[in-house]
């Protein structure tokens, strides 16, 4: 499976106890460079601690790369760039997981595939009866994927390339719906269904926005916005939703199983919720009179848990490639659709002070892919609380493709060590006497 990387003839030595071991250095189709400890415990008695994983690579993989110092994120080797100005997001999701840009014939076979499966039980709606409309749609699009699997129980135990294609095409097809209904639950709007003579992306905005009473017509600055932002949110190598993906799916568990618990993970106000965060702390320094000075030394505080939502990244040491695309899109979108939000400016404003802050600098502190995606978002008419949801939207191929790499690769069930640290033999004292 893969393609690329290759076993440097060098070694690293780690010396221990008197003794020295002898360890691969293994080198990517990057130049990215890495110690190949898989059998360092069976040698040295030796395990590794790194919380968060900040040094540690969970896996060799062909699907996405990105360089946080320089700034660059490329899915199978095409730039993002390229991709967000060029591409529709269906070719980006069947590139992501078959590893090649889909020809004419075979987009199309793709999409009647999606096609086929774009309905989803009527009985779904039963267990979107049962939640309260303040539910958060993160935490029912989580248990209606989940759900998938309950109608789909062939989509269960993959054990075969046609079932796990039968599976991805089931989710790519009903995920859209599930997403629309989270919504539109919350919204008091009647559930619609997929309608197949619209393009992916188009049949999205349809779903999300169509009103009963209205007929929908597609508006191309949305559909153009919708479709830079799905792919520009598509896949992100090893963040914490996908490692959550893979960590689920290495037991055997569905693909919508896994995808379920990702989509809790991405949840996080850390990582996916994040996007949601970002207007609201926008809205909240507005309401507080637009004072960006005095939110920047609330976050540069260690006494004050505000964080500068939209800002800073495990691995973007410099500008995350996606928000540079993204500020650029926030502007034309507003002026397209004659928009003005109070809020822009204040992002712009904190943007700028953060570029010129000691604390940020020193830090290495950037915007980041969710820092300007909520603006666009909310000019779309999108409402916050489904910002994650959208996240999740154009996730959704990049967990399909690592997951599906990850089977196919054949990777052991997750299962880190750690370094115990709590009380050592201790003698049992019956109930009676304590
Ligand atoms: C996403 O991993 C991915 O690829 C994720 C993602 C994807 O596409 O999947 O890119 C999507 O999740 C983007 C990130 C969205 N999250 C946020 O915008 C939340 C705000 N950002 C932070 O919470 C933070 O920057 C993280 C969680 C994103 C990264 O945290 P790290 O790498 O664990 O860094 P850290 O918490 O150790 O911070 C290092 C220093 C600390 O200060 P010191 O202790 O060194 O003095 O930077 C400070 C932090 O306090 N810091 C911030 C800050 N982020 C980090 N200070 C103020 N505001 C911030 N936003």
């Amino acid at each position: 499976m893969h393609s690329h990387f290759i076993c440097m003839d060098k070694t690293i030595k780690i010396t221990y106890n008197d003794k020295s071991f002898d360890f691969d250095l293994l080198k990517g189709s990057e130049n990215e460079l890495g110690i190949n400890i898989k059998d360092l415990r069976s040698k040295t008695g030796l395990i590794t601690l790194d919380p968060g994983y900040k040094n540690s690579g969970s896996c060799i993989s062909d699907i996405t790369f990105l360089d946080g110092e320089k700034g660059i994120l490329k899915y199978r080797g095409y730039s993002i760039e390229d991709l967000a100005n060029k591409a529709d997001f269906l070719e980006v999701a069947y590139l992501l997981i078959f590893g090649e840009l889909p020809s004419k014939i075979q987009l199309e076979k793709l999409k009647n595939n999606i096609n086929e499966e774009s309905i989803v039980d009527e009985d779904l709606k039963v267990i979107l009866k049962s939640f309260p409309k303040s539910a958060h749609p993160m935490g029912v699009l989580a248990s209606l994927t989940s759900a998938l699997t309950a109608f789909n129980p062939s989509a269960v135990d993959i054990n075969s390339e046609e079932n796990m294609f039968e599976a991805i095409v089931m989710l790519l097809g009903k995920f859209p719906i599930l997403t629309s209904w989270a919504q539109r639950k919350v919204k008091g709007l009647p559930l619609i269904y997929s309608d197949i003579s619209l393009p992916y992306i188009d049949n999205i905005s349809q779903l999300m926005f169509k009103r009963p009473n209205q007929k929908y017509e597609p508006n191309p600055v949305v559909t153009n916005a919708l479709n830079k932002l799905l792919i520009l949110h598509a896949d992100h190598e090893q963040n914490c939703s996908t490692s959550t993906v893979r960590i689920v799916g290495s037991s055997h568990a569905g693909l919508f199983a896994s995808v379920s618990a990702g989509i809790s993970a991405l949840w996080g106000r850390l990582h996916g919720g994040a996007n949601q965060a970002v207007i609201e702390m926008l809205e909240s320094i507005r309401s507080d009179g637009g004072d960006t000075k005095k939110f920047m030394k609330k976050a540069k505080d260690k006494n004050d848990p505000f964080r500068l939502m939209g800002f800073g990244h495990r691995v973007y040491k410099n500008f995350d490639p996606r928000a540079k695309i993204l500020k650029v899109s926030a502007d034309e979108v507003l002026k397209e659709l004659g928009v003005t939000d109070p809020v822009l400016e204040i992002a712009k404003e904190l943007e700028t002070e953060a570029l010129n802050d000691k604390y940020f600098i020193d830090r290495k502190l950037y915007p980041n892919v969710d820092f300007y995606s909520g603006i666009i978002y909310r000019a779309l008419g999108i409402p916050t609380e489904m910002f994650t949801v959208m996240f999740a939207l154009g996730r959704l191929p990049g967990w399909i493709a690592q997951w599906r790499e990850m089977r196919l690769n054949n990777e052991p069930i997750g299962r880190p060590r750690q370094i115990y640290t709590g009380p050592t033999d201790r003698v049992f004292t019956p109930l009676d006497l304590r």
